[in-house]
């Protein structure tokens, strides 16, 4: 059943020339509608979500950093959202920000305790073992292709790699990871089966917990459930599934964002032909120029306040325009490019609630792997379509390739 969709309350966002956030923009060139936002509203503007739900998209480099920096005026709980109230029941983007106690959502004292958990328990990942476990998991799906000349590098590696060794990071065995991808990935997609993935995913993470309480091993998982902080088997679940769902997705796009850099740009072909050194800058511009995350759900205004020059209203939605910011001509050059070896983005957003540290060194050594390993076994790598049919997902959230079709010269296992 469609409900008729919300109407914003006079003063909201949306009665100012709001940008709709959805739509074949985000999947030709969000880019140049950046610009355009910018050159109207300056740093922070109107927008619409589906459903004509009115938000704020902050796409200053600086007011990124206010937003996300000043947790007493931008809350992350959603629950501070005063449009629920008006929102359809079929809502589309109500399960990606209904708030659940996680991580996440929570603020203060008790985001500090659960960050410290996660944060430690990540930290505790070997670089080594992780860069081990990295080479083995992408060996065994080249595997699966080297054989056939041709694959999808979507599909069959940046989507699968990055989660099959979050799996093994976490704690999962060689059994649950492919129930536990299967689960995930029906969530992910929306369609019919995704209640019934969200079911098994907590339950496969409750089996794991419940597992490690009885015999703890070296894996994150085991980490957080003996960690100073007490977070109880609950707590524990639902952020060992924050981690997997916030480590696969971004991973996985920023691997298949620089492949295709790298496969469509000369400038990074020595390195496909056996150099190394240009795969680090790839996938740094990659962050710069495609960002996986390029808009996330978000911060909600803690009371009346201003930014960028627009006056936000207490329980506004304020979404993180990363993306945009990243794209902010005060923190690029003059030709329009960040400064060679700039490592200053804000892909992975600011403040208490940005990725963890530890998360960011992790999904360095697995995208960083997963490239490596690739070049070296499939050395004469090739786009199979031309660069102008590759397709984009329509996501205003998500910038990441519908497929990344590409052949090579048939090889053997490795
Ligand atoms: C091993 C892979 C990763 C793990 C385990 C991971 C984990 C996390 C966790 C637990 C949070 C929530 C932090 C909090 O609310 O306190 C988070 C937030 C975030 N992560 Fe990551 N992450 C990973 C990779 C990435 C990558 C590759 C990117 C993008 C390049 C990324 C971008 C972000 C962003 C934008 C946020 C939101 C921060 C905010 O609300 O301000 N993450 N990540």
């Amino acid at each position: 059943m469609t409900e008729p969709a919300a109407t914003p309350p006079p003063g909201c966002p949306a009665h100012a020339g709001a940008t709709p956030l959805y739509g074949p923009r985000f999947q030709t060139d969000p880019s140049q509608l950046y610009r355009e936002l910018r050159a109207a509203h300056g740093p922070v503007a109107p927008v619409e979500l589906a459903g004509g739900v009115p938000a704020w998209l902050v796409i200053g480099y600086r007011e990124l950093q206010q937003v996300t920096g000043q947790p007493q005026l931008f809350g992350r709980d959603s629950s501070r959202w005063r449009a629920w109230a008006t929102l359809p029941a079929d809502w589309p983007l109500k399960p990606m920000m209904a708030p659940v106690p996680s991580i996440l959502y929570a603020e203060g004292e008790e985001h500090v305790r659960r960050s410290r958990a996660v944060t430690d328990a990540l930290a505790g990942i070997d670089p080594f073992e992780l860069r081990k476990h990295a080479e083995e998991i992408a060996d065994g799906l080249i595997d699966e292709f080297a054989g056939r000349g041709e694959a999808d590098l979507v599909a069959e590696y940046a989507h699968r790699m990055p989660l099959l060794v979050l799996c093994r990071v976490l704690g999962l065995d060689e059994e649950q990871a492919p129930q536990l991808i299967a689960a995930l990935l029906a969530m992910l997609d929306g369609g019919p089966d995704a209640p019934a993935g969200a079911q098994r995913l907590l339950e496969l993470m409750l089996a794991l917990v419940e597992e490690k309480a009885e015999h703890p091993g070296a894996d994150v998982a085991s980490r957080m459930l003996a960690h100073p902080a007490g977070l109880t088997h609950d707590e524990v679940m639902r952020d060992l599934r924050v981690l997997l769902i916030a480590g696969h997705q971004p991973s996985s796009y920023w691997i298949s964002n620089t492949l295709r850099l790298m496969l469509t740009d000369e400038r990074f072909a020595a390195s496909l032909a056996g150099g190394r050194r240009s795969i680090s800058q790839a996938l740094n511009e990659a962050l710069w120029e495609d960002t996986p995350t390029q808009i996330f759900a978000g911060r909600w205004a803690v009371r009346d306040t201003q930014v960028g020059g627009q006056r936000i209203g207490e329980g506004d939605m304020v979404l993180l325009g990363i993306a945009g910011a990243n794209a902010d001509p005060a923190v690029r050059q003059p030709d329009g490019r960040p400064a060679e070896g700039n490592r200053a983005h804000l892909s992975y957003s600011y403040g208490e609630h940005g990725c963890p540290f530890p998360a960011q060194e992790a999904a360095e050594v697995i995208a960083t792997t997963a490239i490596e390993v690739l070049l070296d076994r499939l050395p004469d790598l090739r786009l199979a379509v031309a660069e102008h049919a590759l397709v984009w997902r329509p996501s205003a959230w998500v910038r990441g390739l519908v497929a990344l079709p590409v052949s090579f010269t048939p090889g053997h296992p490795a």
